[in-house]
């Protein structure tokens, strides 16, 4: 493996944390990123915030071995709404999380009904009320919390077409009254979903405004990034994707991996 190019690494359970690496790709043209994909413990939204700790733990430690990063995005809201405070305790460089864009959410709101659309671990953590107490005290704000839309968000990666039908079951409890119901903008507090966004749109009865987290992370890596080190911005970037597992499943990201400037995909040790 490469590692003086390799500057930051984003890492997330799958696919997600793409949708954070095009952010950041916009914003910080030059940028050789690492991304690392902790595919043999996918998903983590359903699983107990001390495995996801303890996963999330290994996947920083294994990159940190391997490549020299000058700083971290953990680009999965799951791990970040749990996990963030630790690892930036025992981390000598920046770690910056992704987690779900409540505050906008509730400055667009004209209805002030929102909707927070994440897995199911992330809408129960305690963040997350911290959160809505915050921010969201004058809104009704109602959580849904889906395990399928990750996966399917994994299918479309694939090259799968997406079913709207199937979409449009789990976003159900946004819309108790189909068309007539007041929500107006939902959060997207899984970096897998705006992956999804021209499905979501489509699936919805009403326009709704789609609020996530990348563009605003995407500003802060590049706040965080000292661009004049020519080792941080080197003038042609590179691009490598690690799996904790590869296997057909992980090989069938290649031609999306490709499409996106990936030079070499491999398996993680
Ligand atoms: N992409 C991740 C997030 O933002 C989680 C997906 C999963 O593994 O369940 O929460």
């Amino acid at each position: 493996m490469n590692e003086q190019k390799s500057t930051i690494a984003i890492l997330d359970s799958g696919v997600g944390g793409l949708s954070i690496f095009q952010a950041i790709r916009q914003a910080l043209p030059n940028l050789s990123i690492v991304y690392g994909c902790d595919n043999k413990n996918f998903p983590y939204g359903p699983k107990t915030p001390a495995l996801v700790i303890h996963c999330i733990n290994e996947l920083v430690s294994k990159i940190r071995i391997n490549f020299d990063v000058q700083l971290i995005v953990i680009a999965c809201n799951t791990a970040s709404t749990i996990a963030l405070e630790s690892l930036r305790q025992n981390s000598s460089i920046p770690i910056v999380g992704v987690v779900p864009a409540i505050k906008p959410a509730v400055e667009k709101s004209r209805t002030k009904t929102i909707g927070l659309l994440a897995t199911p671990g992330t809408i129960e953590r305690s963040y997350i009320d911290k959160l809505i107490e915050e921010f969201a005290s004058n809104c009704e704000l109602i959580k849904v919390g889906s395990t399928r839309l990750v996966e399917l968000a994994e299918e479309k990666s694939r090259g799968k077409i997406v079913s709207i039908s199937e979409i449009q079951k789990e976003l159900a409890p946004f819309f108790p009254l189909k068309e007539r119901s007041p929500i107006d903008t939902i959060v997207l507090g899984c970096t897998h979903f705006p992956l999804l966004i021209n499905e979501l749109s489509d699936a919805v009865p009403k326009p709704i405004q789609w609020i996530d987290s990348s563009e605003a992370i995407a500003i802060r890596v590049k706040a965080l990034i000292p661009t004049s080190q020519p080792l941080l911005c080197s003038i042609k970037p590179t691009f490598q994707a690690v799996f904790t597992q590869t296997n057909i499943d992980s090989n069938s990201l290649t031609p999306l991996l490709k499409h996106l400037g990936f030079s070499s995909i491999s398996q993680l040790q």
